[in-house]
């Protein structure tokens, strides 16, 4: 479906570059909802834009390679820079903070009819157009009243609503989504992850949920990455990620999660992560890691398989036998 083969970003600040994305290897399925965990500042916004192939001025990719598998096919793709001809067709994304610069002086209908146009080879009319777009709304339990509103009219969750509409209209076989349900209030955010599982069953495409939040990971994604200074440290089956995480980075983030019945008190992680301007040498997580060595601080440790569809990259867990490094 969607395939990332070392690749790498950046943002070019001209004095300096922030690295923001560094050598991420991995593949979406077909019918699949694959996660990207990590704190805020590790690059997932980032590597979600390079999916996108939304390359704007600073962002660069400074090497590898996105490959977009078209129409669900095993063999026929395009890569980096010729994606943005099968955006809203192929795949979609809803941005982070989208619900909050939607075009405030445009009617919902008008976003419809933009987004559609663009992605829309055989000319419909307007009726039929519109048609087609209310009945999609019904189909997502959505009035299509909300098509003749502007979207300051409409609550924050009805506005991430409606851009999801908006970004699956065309049935993608690829949907990526930024942060979809942070900045909503609880009971909003399990209806946009219901709507989001639902849209997935139905489409039975694959979707990228992108949150700092990994309850929303355990919620909805079958898969999910785990990133920390622009890397992917770990890969796996979610209920592999939360029940026997491999990298101590990922165990310190499932360690910190309040669990049911359990009243003491959590660990924050202590310290920050390293600046992506001018990353440490050896592994990134060391100056942070309680079972960090020398070595650790001296050597980037590569990815290895450490269980079934299971990767992670830590020395502590061998440096590989040059198999699979890919963590795909
Ligand atoms: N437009 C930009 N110009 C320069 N640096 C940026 C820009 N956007 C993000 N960054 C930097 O890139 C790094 C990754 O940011 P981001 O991908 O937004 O992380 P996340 O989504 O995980 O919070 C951070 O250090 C951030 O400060
Ligand atoms: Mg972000």
């Amino acid at each position: 479906m969607l395939e990332l083969n070392h690749v790498s970003a950046r943002y070019n600040m001209l004095t300096s570059f922030v690295n923001a994305v560094d050598d991420v290897n991995f593949k979406i399925e077909n019918n699949e909802i694959f996660g990207i965990a990590g704190e805020s500042g590790c690059g997932k916004s980032t590597l979600l834009k390079v999916m996108y192939d939304l390359l704007d001025y600073p962002l660069e990719v400074s090497s590898g390679t996105v490959r977009l598998y078209k129409g669900r096919s095993e063999t026929e793709y395009v890569e980096t820079g010729k994606l943005k001809e099968y955006w809203w067709k192929e795949i979609s994304y809803v941005p982070q903070g989208a619900m909050h610069v939607m075009n405030p002086v445009s009617r919902i209908e008008s976003q419809f009819f933009d987004a559609v146009s663009r992605g829309n080879q055989d000319k419909k009319s307007r009726k039929q157009l519109r048609e087609e777009i209310a009945g999609y709304l019904r189909e997502l339990e959505l009035s299509p009243d909300i098509l003749r509103a502007y979207p300051h009219q409409l609550s924050g969750g009805m506005r991430q609503r409606v851009l999801i509409a908006l970004a699956t209209f065309l049935s993608p076989s690829v949907i990526l989504a930024d942060e979809p349900t942070t900045a909503l209030d609880v009971v909003v955010q399990k209806d946009i992850l219901t709507m989001l599982m639902s849209v997935q069953k139905r489409m039975e495409n694959s979707m990228v949920i992108v949150s700092h939040d990994m309850g929303v990971h355990y919620q909805v994604t079958n898969r999910m990455g785990i990133m920390y200074a622009g890397q992917m440290i770990e890969v796996g089956p979610t209920d592999e990620i939360f029940n026997n995480p491999k990298h101590p980075y990922t165990q310190m983030l499932i360690g910190a999660l309040p669990k049911v019945g359990d009243t003491s008190q959590k660990e924050g992680i202590p310290g920050t992560p390293p600046s992506l301007k001018d990353p440490p040498a050896g592994c990134r997580f060391a100056a942070r890691c309680k079972y960090a060595t020398d070595q650790c601080r001296q050597v980037q440790p590569q990815t290895v398989q450490v269980g079934d569809r299971h990767y992670a990259a830590c020395l502590l867990l061998g440096q590989g036998t040059g198999g699979n490094k890919d963590g795909k």
